[in-house]
């Protein structure tokens, strides 16, 4: 069950959604009413480090709806003054960052895609070595959220052109899936970047899940998605096309900022997450779309300085 709320900095709710309108008719018009008189305290004291933060700010609060362990995990963000909370209520007794729930979602259903299309093929040799490269991602995704730290991001200098023929098995298999045209175009080179692979693939899947999501109102074989992974002055450009609607103005503006989605089933952490990936990694990220024509979605890794 998801919760939205809108707040002003002392816990007045200004605005939510159905879920927490069910919170505010049974206990009014405050977040902080949300809580018993013990907890109060914890709220107040996550409402003012959200204020006092720029990224998203995640806790897992015992609101009075539940007792004995059981509470929501709450993720909020503050812009121009005002408190953004999306809350999740879980069973879980940790504190479980959303975003790693989110960030396992693309390995599994990249690990499905290949189950099925070697059921398909009869052909599971071919595809086990994705398979079980992708359960190590699952792997190593676990253990950077078991060890709460964003820290242990793993460089390695790879050339990026090789890192593009591995995201390519990767797309592929998610577009022979949906039944969406794959095109790719990468061009050699001799410099190499610095990066963390398993993130790298992470943020590429995310653009090709909204891509291929993108592409749900097109018929069969009117559905393309291009990928091309470019050399520029200061890196290497990576960018994924696809020839679905577009983006209005009013959304492209609110693109990447956390939990902003227009999709009935999406959480709106997909792109969000990718800008920060790319962030540590010193690149850049960019967006461009043409209503009826279609979204390029790109980032571009610098090169690693010999000296
Ligand atoms: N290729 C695209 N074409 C059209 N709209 C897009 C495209 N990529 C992203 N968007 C828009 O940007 C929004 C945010 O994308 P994002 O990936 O952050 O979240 P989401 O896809 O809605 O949810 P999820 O968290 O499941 O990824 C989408 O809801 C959609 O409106
Ligand atoms: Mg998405």
């Amino acid at each position: 069950m998801e919760i939205r709320l809108t707040l002003a900095p002392n816990g007045t709710v200004l605005d939510c959604n159905k879920n927490g309108k069910i919170l505010v008719d049974r206990f009014g018009r405050s977040f902080l009413n949300f809580f018993p008189d013990e907890s109060v305290g914890e709220a107040e004291d996550y409402l003012k480090s959200i204020l006092d933060s720029e990224e998203v700010v995640a806790a897992l609060l015992h609101d009075r709806t539940r007792d004995n362990g059981v509470g929501t995990l709450y993720n909020g963000f503050s812009k121009n003054g005002t408190i953004f909370l999306a809350g999740f209520q879980t069973t879980l007794l940790t504190h479980l960052a959303a975003e790693f729930v989110h960030e396992l979602r693309n390995p599994l259903a990249v690990i499905k895609g290949f189950v099925q299309l070697s059921a398909l093929t009869q052909d599971f040799y071919k595809y086990q070595g994705t398979i079980l490269s992708e359960i190590d991602r699952m792997h190593s995704l676990l253990d950077s959220f078991l060890k709460l730290s964003k820290k242990n991001i793993m460089m390695q200098k790879i050339p990026p052109d090789k890192l593009c023929s591995s995201m390519i098995a990767l797309i592929s298999s998610e577009c022979t899936m949906r039944k969406v045209d794959l095109d790719y175009d990468v061009a050699f080179s001799e410099n190499a970047c610095n990066a963390d692979i398993s993130m790298i693939k992470q943020v590429v899947l995310n653009i090709t899940r909204n891509a291929l999501e993108a592409l749900d109102g097109k018929g069969e074989h009117e559905r393309h998605i291009f990928f091309r992974g470019s050399v520029e002055d200061k890196g290497y450009r990576f960018a994924i096309s696809d020839n679905g609607p577009g983006m209005e103005t009013c959304i492209l503006k609110k693109i990447g900022q956390p939990f902003f989605t227009t999709k009935e089933n999406g959480t709106g952490i997909g792109l969000s997450l990718s800008k920060k990936i790319v962030a540590e990694h010193h690149g850049s990220f960019c967006v461009s779309s043409a209503v009826g024509r279609g979204t390029t979605i790109s980032f571009l890794l610098p090169f690693v300085s010999d000296s």
